[in-house]
């Protein structure tokens, strides 16, 4: 490798975004009819009108020096009554795949991010009785009209987090509160969906790489030497990191073909077992831990040394690990870029340790609908006016930009030390 560079050549550099929080106008869909009935506190609308303005948006990733860019099928508009695909929609995403294609950003598929078609979260959603086998027709229709355009697929987005939000705190669609047992069922659901889809997607295609978005917090517990919360840490650990990795196994061993990291954060937890408690802990905010400690508009911790962690845990796959989503929630500038050189030094930290990092896609391309935040939070590479729709370049994207350019660390980011 030539002189200081410590990215390949061949990395892949892009964003990520999800065709509900982009396209706009998501009729069919859960989340729509929930806005609609005034049970989410925003409503997704236009969004980012993405659905039409996709080519200008590839073309702003592209002159950034992307080369590659994850999306999300909207299943709900492919497939709006069970069993009835619909031709417009397929062509509308082959349009879509093409455009990234000429522009020369690879393409990485997200089947399932959050939104499901309506008439499938009215039998249950995940937990319906067919839903594993609606799905895997689904992806089998998609890999037999779509597939030959994509390598990398990812079947469905952070089932942890849509357990969670859906089943535990309440606060997306279906609002189910404090129901662990049935988030574990969807859980349990959604891994076979990515089995299934896999096996389909293997089926149709030469050499599909094939994962899920797993949300991997870094999870701590705040005293060490208290073994309660070491326990709530574990707890927390469990469910929402390493149920998922146990559940897509077949013969011992995770069925992905790589490993797709959303990471945004750790949490330090204290043992508490009332209340507010997230499996018998809460959220310890507290400076000791390291401090001093920066927190994002969504009362995230900025940590990137986590990342590393994260990543070495990763590595026991021994498989090759692509960055599917990693972002901030801020309109200060120079904490995104902060936090960008932070995250990238602890990526390259990693790739001298030998784990095999494929690529890196930040979240997001641009400001777009953040789920029950609405547009109040800003995670864009560039700044979404959601009056014009004019996208404008954050400095951060022109950061990301020359690292990609050059494969180098930008001059002033040092090293983590972990
Ligand atoms: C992820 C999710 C994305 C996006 C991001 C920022 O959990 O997959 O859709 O919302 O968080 O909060």
């Amino acid at each position: 490798m030539e002189e200081g560079r410590v990215f390949p050549k061949g990395f892949l550099w892009g964003a990520a975004t999800a065709a509900h929080q982009v396209e706009g106008d998501n009729r069919a869909s859960d989340w729509w009819a929930a806005e609609e009935a005034g049970l989410l506190p925003h409503r997704s609308g236009d969004a980012c009108r993405h659905r039409e303005l996709y080519e200008r948006d590839f073309d702003l990733a592209r002159s950034f020096g992307h080369n590659a860019h994850r999306l999300s099928l909207e299943w709900s508009r492919l497939e709006p009554e069970p069993g009835r695909f619909e031709d417009r929609w397929f062509d509308h995403y082959a349009r879509v795949l093409d455009a990234l294609r000429l522009r020369g950003l690879e393409p990485v598929v997200t089947l399932q991010h959050f939104t499901l078609p309506r008439w499938l979260a009215s039998r249950g959603g995940w937990l319906a009785r067919d839903a594993v086998e609606r799905f895997a027709d689904y992806a089998g229709e998609v890999a037999r009209r779509l597939g030959r355009a994509v390598r990398w697929w990812i079947t469905v987005n952070e089932p942890s987090v849509l357990a969670k939000q859906g089943y535990v705190t309440g606060e997306w669609p279906p609002f189910r509160r404090g129901r662990w047992d049935l988030a574990s069922r969807v859980i349990a659901r959604m891994a076979a969906a990515h089995r299934i889809a896999h096996a389909r997607l293997h089926a149709a295609l030469p050499a599909p790489m094939v994962s899920f978005a797993h949300s991997t917090p870094w999870i701590e517990p705040c005293d060490p030497s208290r073994r309660l919360d070491r326990l709530a840490a574990r707890l927390r650990r469990a469910f929402l990191v390493d149920l998922s990795f146990a559940l897509v196994r077949r013969g011992g061993r995770p069925l992905i073909d790589y490993v797709a990291i959303n990471y945004y954060t750790r949490t330090v937890v204290r043992w508490a077992p009332r209340g507010k408690a997230l499996l018998f802990g809460v959220e310890c905010r507290e400076p000791h831990h390291g401090g001093p400690r920066r927190f994002d508009d969504l009362g995230q911790e900025v940590w990137p040394e986590a990342l590393l962690h994260v990543l070495r845990d990763a590595a026991r796959f021994a498989l090759p690990v692509l960055i599917t989503e990693n972002g901030i929630a801020t309109s200060d500038e120079r904490l995104r870029e902060e936090h960008l050189r932070g995250h990238l030094a602890a990526l390259a930290r990693a790739i001298e340790e030998g784990v095999d990092l494929r690529g890196y896609l930040y979240w997001s391309l641009m400001d777009n609908f953040e789920w029950a935040e609405g547009t109040t939070v800003r995670f864009g590479l560039a700044e979404t006016d959601f009056a014009t729709q004019e996208r404008r370049p954050r400095r951060t994207m022109r950061l990301l930009a020359e690292v990609a350019r050059t494969g180098r660390l930008p001059s002033e980011t040092l090293p983590v030390e972990v």
